[in-house]
């Protein structure tokens, strides 16, 4: 699994067959238990294949809901030997697998990422890295990535000033998304612009594109130029409001997690309209937050039971009132020759007004989710970090 297993926690001391079940006991104190057609559905061995690949031949079909354990003991490489009764078949797990697999509610805390929620106060510390470092050096680029993937964004210093290397840059993330705006996309000042962070305006905090299916994820704003005066971004946790919502207003927060809201996107030019319903704040299986998705400018009228329709209606005002109050918002000054790294589907992003004097030149380009979770897992599995096992939120998608 490439990571060196070692230490008492990847060391099974003991293990004893229950017949449906077999019992681990690990050098650490740990115990787990793992079923006997969970394990006969997961065998690894050359005849079953593996879900990793996906060449595996085995179907769940043809396993019994009452198959048994006739044997099972350590082997030589500290991994676990078991037979199963049914078709006598046999199979061989490693250690390190059965430990990051283990139900136990211990390992799965242990698996589930957990945000840094912040605010205000990290305003003037914000997560940074230096790019010409992160480049040539994998520890540091997953050091830079893992704090995007906590923070849901991280300032990238001493990136050069050319315009050729944003896509080199956005990289680092992983591969490029194409969007509605190609894979790179050029921001800077048109008075009579048709994108509207092409003016020069102060822009509350929104996500981009909460119209399409799935939103950009991992954003990377790289100033080629910063503007002569104003245009800091701003970043906004929507995780972090999310909760607060919760706590403060649990009705509120159940409507904009279950009710689905409306945003739309028309571009006549090019003869595309998007819409997309889903509800504001995406949860996963433990009831968190684990996306958002929220444009006041392109949500469109409520259309749900008209009971629903002034409720609605008050939450969301609620939340925005929260979202663009200022002391919610970090305000990061990103200078000529740096790049802002955020999550669209966490991290609400804004602007303060800018100099209408064509200085700014911003270029900007989209990571998918999967794929920056992607590059996470391989960086770490190289570089022996165990957090390639993490349970990370699926996002903005429903
Ligand atoms: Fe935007
Ligand atoms: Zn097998």
């Amino acid at each position: 699994m490439g990571i060196v297993a070692t230490s008492p926690r990847f060391t099974i001391n003991h293990v004893d067959n229950r017949s449906d079940h077999l019992d681990v006991a690990w050098a650490d104190g740990h115990q787990s238990r793992f079923d006997a057609v969970w394990l006969r559905h997961t065998c690894r061995c050359d005849a079953c294949g593996t879900y990793e690949s996906g060449i595996r031949p085995l179907r769940l079909t043809e396993i019994p809901d009452d198959i048994a354990l006739s044997e099972a003991g350590l082997n030589g490489d500290g991994g676990v030997d078991v037979v199963w009764s049914s078709d006598g078949h046999s199979g061989r797990f490693d250690a390190d697998w059965l430990r990051s697999t283990c139900n136990s509610p211990a390992e799965r805390r242990r698996r589930r990422w957990t945000p840094t929620l912040w605010g205000r106060e990290i305003e003037g510390r914000v997560p940074e890295a230096d790019y010409a470092v992160c480049k040539t050096d994998d520890d540091a680029r997953l050091t830079m990535l893992e704090a995007l993937r906590d923070y849901g964004f991280v300032l990238l210093r001493n990136v050069p000033d050319d315009p050729e290397v944003t896509a080199e840059i956005a990289a680092l993330a992983g591969p490029l998304r194409v969007t509605n705006y190609g894979s790179v996309y050029d921001f800077t000042y048109q008075p009579d612009a048709l994108v509207y962070g092409d003016l020069n305006v102060k822009l509350d905090p929104h996500c981009d594109e909460p119209y399409r299916q799935a939103p950009p994820s991992i954003t990377c704003f790289h100033f080629v130029r910063a503007a002569s005066t104003g245009g800091a971004s701003t970043m906004t946790d929507g995780f972090r409001l999310g909760d607060e919502m919760r706590e403060q207003d649990p009705e509120a927060f159940k409507l904009l997690s279950t009710v689905p809201l409306t945003h739309y996107r028309r571009l006549l030019k090019t003869g595309r309209d998007f819409r997309m319903r889903a509800p504001v704040f995406s949860l996963d299986e433990e009831r968190e937050v684990a996306g958002i998705r929220l444009n006041d400018r392109g949500a469109g009228p409520i259309d749900a039971d008209s009971e629903l329709v002034r409720p609605m209606l008050r939450a969301l005002r609620k939340l925005e009132a929260m979202l663009f109050d200022e002391a919610n918002q970090v305000v990061v000054p990103v200078g000529s020759g740096e790049a802002l790294f955020f999550n669209n589907q966490r991290v609400l992003h804004g602007r303060t007004e800018f100099a209408p004097d064509g200085e700014r030149y911003m270029r900007t380009c989209n990571v998918e989710l999967d794929e920056f979770y992607s590059t996470l897992r391989m960086l770490a599995q190289q570089q022996g970090r165990e957090g390639a096992f993490m349970n990370l939120p699926h996002g903005a998608l429903t």
